[in-house]
């Protein structure tokens, strides 16, 4: 446990002054995410595809917080699937903003039928691969962030318990053809994306050392199992699944709780008091061992595929 008492949404500090962005915020554990930061100060980025979804939320969130917090929560489109997106996201963002103090990699789809996107990657892989290259592109705010004075600066990146799946492939992230595997299966190829994502966490977090930058967190969190729209990857690969979504809802937090662990890692003074750097957390709030795929102890794993992604976005971006 990482506190005796479970972590609170009320636990979250005052945020005014900090800046953050949160992707797929429109619905599920991203609104929940945009919402809770909004609440207590932040201006919130909300990073999504769909426009008209992303300004209802928008809405729907500001009903909810009440006019008297005048909660800032704005839109930039961002699409997962398209490096291209991904950067002009990164530098509209940067136009509009001098600081980013929070991010959180939030957005992904799981155990979708097997489709490339645009750029000819595996759409489940593009959990990885977009958040590569919105990170990347939003480092040097990031860093020019972590240089102000009293700033925390934090990348979290949700992956899920599910990178474990990824033990039943062969990551290759030497070229396209690695990463996007047919033969995995659609948990194989999710896996794998939650493993990039916790990948993506380590590798940041030896840069920002190698740099001599030590108040950048990065960490990775698995919410748990939540009711949010994440299953409609499911119902697409297994539509007769469908009558058992009731079920599926009873086993299921709803996302208020799920969202706490990233809440946590987004917002707690305790990540930088216990120096949570590149650390995996499970819900509610507590620090779990990595297997050993994703401590990729010698980190070419890690290495792989941060090299596939900087090519990748210099072919296509
Ligand atoms: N729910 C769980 O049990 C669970 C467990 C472990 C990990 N996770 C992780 O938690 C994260 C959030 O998932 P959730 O459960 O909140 O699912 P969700 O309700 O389906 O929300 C996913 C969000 O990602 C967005 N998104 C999907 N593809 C996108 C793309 N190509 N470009 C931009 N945005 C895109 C969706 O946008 P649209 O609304 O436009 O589709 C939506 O806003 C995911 O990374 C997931 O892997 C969830």
């Amino acid at each position: 446990m990482v506190g005796k008492k479970e972590w609170k949404v009320t636990d979250i500090p005052d945020l005014s002054g900090r800046v953050a962005i949160v992707t797929g915020g429109n619905t599920g554990l991203g609104y929940i995410t945009v919402r809770e930061l909004a609440r207590n100060g932040a201006r919130v980025y909300m990073l999504s595809r769909t426009e008209s979804r992303a300004l209802a939320a928008i809405e729907k969130i500001k009903t909810e917080l009440g006019s008297e917090l005048n909660p800032e929560i704005e839109y930039i489109n961002f699409n997962l699937s398209s490096l291209k997106s991904a950067k002009k996201s990164a530098e509209e963002y940067m136009q509009r903003e001098q600081r980013l103090d929070i991010l959180v990699n939030n957005a992904g789809i799981m155990a979708t039928p097997y489709e490339l996107g645009p750029d000819g990657i595996e759409m489940q892989a593009c959990n990885g691969t977009g958040h590569f290259a919105l990170t990347v592109s939003l480092l040097s705010i990031l860093k020019d962030t972590a240089a102000m004075p009293g700033s925390h600066v934090r990348i979290v990146n949700i992956t899920s318990g599910g990178y474990m799946f990824a033990n039943f492939t062969k990551p290759d992230f030497t070229s396209l053809e690695g990463l996007n595997q047919k033969t995995f299966g659609t948990w194989g190829r999710y896996g794998l994306s939650k493993l990039t994502n916790i990948l993506l966490t380590n590798e940041l977090q030896k840069r920002f050392a190698a740099a001599g930058i030590t108040n950048i967190y990065c960490l990775a969190v698995h919410p748990g199992a939540v009711n949010t729209e994440l299953s409609r990857g499911l119902l697409e690969s297994w539509p007769f699944l469908a009558p058992l979504r009731r079920i599926g809802r009873m086993m299921t937090m709803n996302p208020d709780r799920g969202a706490l662990t990233q809440l946590y890692a987004a917002t707690s003074p305790e990540v930088e008091e216990k120096d949570l750097k590149a650390t995996l957390l499970f819900p509610i709030a507590q620090v779990e061992g990595k297997a050993s795929i994703a401590k990729d102890k010698d980190g070419k794993l890690g290495r792989d595929f941060w090299r596939l992604c900087e090519e990748l976005m210099r072919q296509k971006a």
